[in-house]
Parts: structure tokens; sequence; C-alpha cells
């Protein structure tokens, strides 16, 4: 398994002088192609702020992430643009959709970004609102849409140039159970089919369980780590035995489809 993503001694502090906070302390952390990983903490911990790092959508104070064995702040902004675009997917609660535009047109926009013909545009962000249920509400403006919709748009448009990780914060927040029931079986049948690496900030217990791997933040720090083994991974990883660090993807996959 690939090293995907790997961050060393990633520190973020916000503000400046006496509002000086840092948010993340010295983090270090890495993701395999195809794992599913969920970071959970109280709230305030940090765990946004690691995620947008490792989605290369804030800079951290100190320290590096390293995408596909590149230093990610030796990147130029145009290269920057690109990973973002084609390899990553985003399904943030409060993502800021177009509230203007369509449902398709927002599906479209990422396609947009990459150049793609009008045609395979159309055809593809078509195909990505099947997916989610929502062929019939392509026309509709985005925010005439229930909150449970609205997140299912962002999960279209977050699949549409088939990225490689999909960075999920509270994905289920706010949502009815059947709701995010479904928008949990979307991710990980991504994740079993297409080997999509999940990324997933939740407080919820039960979508956690789900994920290869559970990552506790408290107060800016990492302070536990467990796997769907249950095997502490630092631990496993010290000993040699890498793959345990890798998630169970069938069994996870499997529980997701039951709920
Ligand atoms: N732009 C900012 N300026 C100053 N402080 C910030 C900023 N963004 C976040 N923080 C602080 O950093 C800490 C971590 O914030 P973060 O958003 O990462 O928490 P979180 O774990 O995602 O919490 P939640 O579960 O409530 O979403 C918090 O104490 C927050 O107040
Ligand atoms: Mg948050």
């Amino acid at each position: 398994m690939e090293k995907i993503i790997e961050v060393k001694n990633l520190t973020k502090t916000y503000g400046k002088k006496t509002n000086k906070f840092t948010a993340l302390k010295d983090i270090n952390l890495s993701i395999y192609e195809g794992e599913s990983v969920a970071i959970v903490g109280k709230s305030g911990s940090g765990k946004s702020t690691l995620m947008h790092l490792l989605a290369l959508l804030d800079k951290p104070t100190r320290g590096t992430v390293i995408i596909d064995g590149k230093d990610a702040s030796k990147l130029k902004n145009k290269e920057l643009n690109r990973i973002r675009n084609k390899k990553f997917g985003f399904v943030f609660q409060q993502f800021f959709m177009n509230p203007k535009d369509s449902v398709l047109e927002n599906v479209l926009l990422p396609l947009k970004i990459a150049k793609r013909s009008i045609f395979r545009r159309k055809k593809i962000a078509e195909e990505a609102l099947k997916i989610v249920d929502l062929e019939s509400k392509a026309k509709n403006k985005a925010t005439d849409l229930s909150g449970g919709q609205k997140q299912r748009v962002c999960i279209a448009r977050a699949i549409v140039n088939n990225p490689s990780i999909i960075f999920a914060d509270e994905p289920t927040g706010n949502l009815d159970s059947a709701t995010g029931d479904k928008i949990i079986k979307l991710l990980f049948d991504l994740n079993r089919e297409k080997g999509v690496t999940l990324i997933i900030v939740t407080h919820d217990e039960d979508l956690a369980k789900l994920c290869g791997r559970v990552i506790r933040i408290s107060d800016g720090q990492i302070v536990g780590e467990s796997t769907a083994k249950g095997v502490k991974a630092e631990k496993a990883e010290a000993k040699g035995a890498k793959g345990a660090k890798v998630a169970k993807k069938p069994a996870a996959a499997k529980k997701g489809g039951k709920k």
C-alpha cells in the first residue's frame, strides 16, 4: 500500500501575539492508499484544522505535508489547485454551494475547472446526480434543497473528477439517520469499489467504527489510534507489521452496507 499523505511535525497556530492559539501541535501521521480513516475528538480539538491542512486548503505554521511523495510547501499554486481539483473530493458540512446556480451547474463546476469538454461535463455530472439519487433536482436552484439533499449534491460534486481521496467533515451532521446512512453507504461503496481513500471527521462513534482506522485528537494532539482489529497502530508499525496500519476494508465496507 502506497503512502498517499504523510504529515511531519505539523503545527498550526492561529492569531497573533496575545491572541495566539495553537490548534495543532506536532502531528505526525501517514495515510495509505485505499484506507478509511476517521478523525474523532471533542469540539475544538483541532479536527477541521487537521483536515484543512491534509487537504491543502490551509498552510501549517510549522511542519510538512507530503502528498504523493512531494513536499506540498514546494508546490506552485497551479499544481496545488490541480491536486485539489483532480485528486481530492470535499464533502464539508457547510460547503459553499453557489446559491444562484442550479444543482447541475454546481456539480459541473469541478469538471469545468478540469477543462473537460462541455459534452462530457454534462454526462458525468448527470451520472453523479444519478448516483446520489437527485437526477430529478438537476434544474433546481441549489438553495431550494433540503439539508440532506444539499449534502448529496456535495457528494456528487466531490466524485465527478474521480478523486483518489475524499475528505468529509461531519458528512452526516444534522441529517436524519436514514439520509445519513445513505451518505455513509455511498462513501464506503466508493472506498470498496473504487479504492477511494476516505478521511472522515466525525462525532459519530458508529460511523468511526466503520472506518479501518480511528485517530483520536485532543487539544491539538493525537492521543490515540486504533485499527479495525483494535491493534495499536504505532506499536504494530514499530514491530514492522506495516500492514496492520491499513484499513480492513472489506469488513468496514460490509458494515457500511448493512447500516
Ligand atoms: N481561524 C481561526 N482563528 C483562530 N482560532 C481558530 C480558527 N479556526 C479554529 N480556531 C481554533 O482552533 C481550535 C480548533 O478548531 P477546529 O475547527 O479545528 O476544531 P474542531 O475539532 O473541528 O471542532 P468542531 O468539532 O467543533 O468542528 C478551536 O479552539 C478554534 O477555536
Ligand atoms: Mg470542525
